[in-house]
């Protein structure tokens, strides 16, 4: 099987001093030339040199949570795809589900970020997934359907290989509750039904994450699996015991 790509979310945590700390921690336990999976931090914007001085001669990636979808300009508290490269970020999270549903981020807001990363050689992590009351009324797929068409419909074939989906439903992420590990393939299978739909049979070469309440306790049973690429871990990517546990249990 391919190496799972495993990503942690830092999301609004840790000052410099302690992501420098976790991020050491990490690589010291990882060992800097572990390779069994691929490794990408995510830590906030104030973070990201502090971290990538750690990380620049190892193998573990780094990026950001958000990025503006304006090249530069009058744009108060937004930052662009070159300001995040010139950080040493090759990543970035798209359309997580607290900026969509906090922050109030449209499909528009998403479609043209998305678009601005990649034509700025960023990679993009898109994340969907449905709410609790969407999964109630048994409305997931097309709720889905609806986030990676209008994120994804007008993107050039050759960025497919820079893009990464992470499924997690909304009701899922930091709640302690996971998906279960076949509702998780099947809704997967539809995520490629949908990228297929788009791109043709490139879009079986787009990795599928799982997010959501994702822990060294069911990383396995989650993630052993042909459906599954990797995963998009949040709080259990902030100890770097559980992180790394995560991270071995998935490159075994
Ligand atoms: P969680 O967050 O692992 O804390 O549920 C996942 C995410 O929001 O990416």
């Amino acid at each position: 099987m391919p190496k799972k790509l495993i990503i942690g979310n830092w999301k609004m945590n840790l000052i410099r001093e302690e992501s420098k700390l976790l991020s050491s921690s990490i690589l010291n336990i990882l060992g800097d030339n572990y390779d069994k999976c691929e490794v990408v931090l995510i830590p906030p914007y104030t973070s990201i040199e502090t971290v990538y001085n750690c990380i620049k001669d190892s193998n573990t990636g780094i990026g950001a949570q958000d990025v503006s979808s304006e090249l530069f300009g009058a744009f108060t508290g937004e930052i662009s795809v070159s300001m995040l490269k010139d950080l040493g970020c090759e990543w970035v999270i798209i359309g997580h589900s607290e900026r969509r549903h906090i922050i109030g981020e449209t499909y528009e807001d998403i479609r043209k970020k998305t678009n601005t990363a990649l034509e700025g050689g960023l990679n993009v992590i898109l994340c969907v997934g449905e709410t609790e009351e969407q999964r109630d009324q048994d409305i997931q797929i097309s709720v889905i359907n609806k986030q990676l068409e209008s994120a994804l419909s007008g993107v050039n074939k050759n960025y497919l290989s820079n893009i990464v989906i992470a499924y997690e439903p909304v009701w899922a992420i930091g709640t302690g509750k996971n998906a279960e590990p076949e509702d998780i393939i099947v809704i997967h299978s539809e995520i490629k039904k949908i990228l297929t739909g788009l791109f043709g049979n490139d879009g079986n070469n787009i990795r599928i994450l799982y997010g959501g309440s994702v822990t060294p306790d069911n990383i396995v049973s989650i993630i052993s699996n042909e459906f599954v690429d990797g995963a998009l871990v949040g709080g259990a990517s902030l100890k770097s015991d559980s992180f790394t546990k995560i991270i071995m249990l998935a490159g075994v």
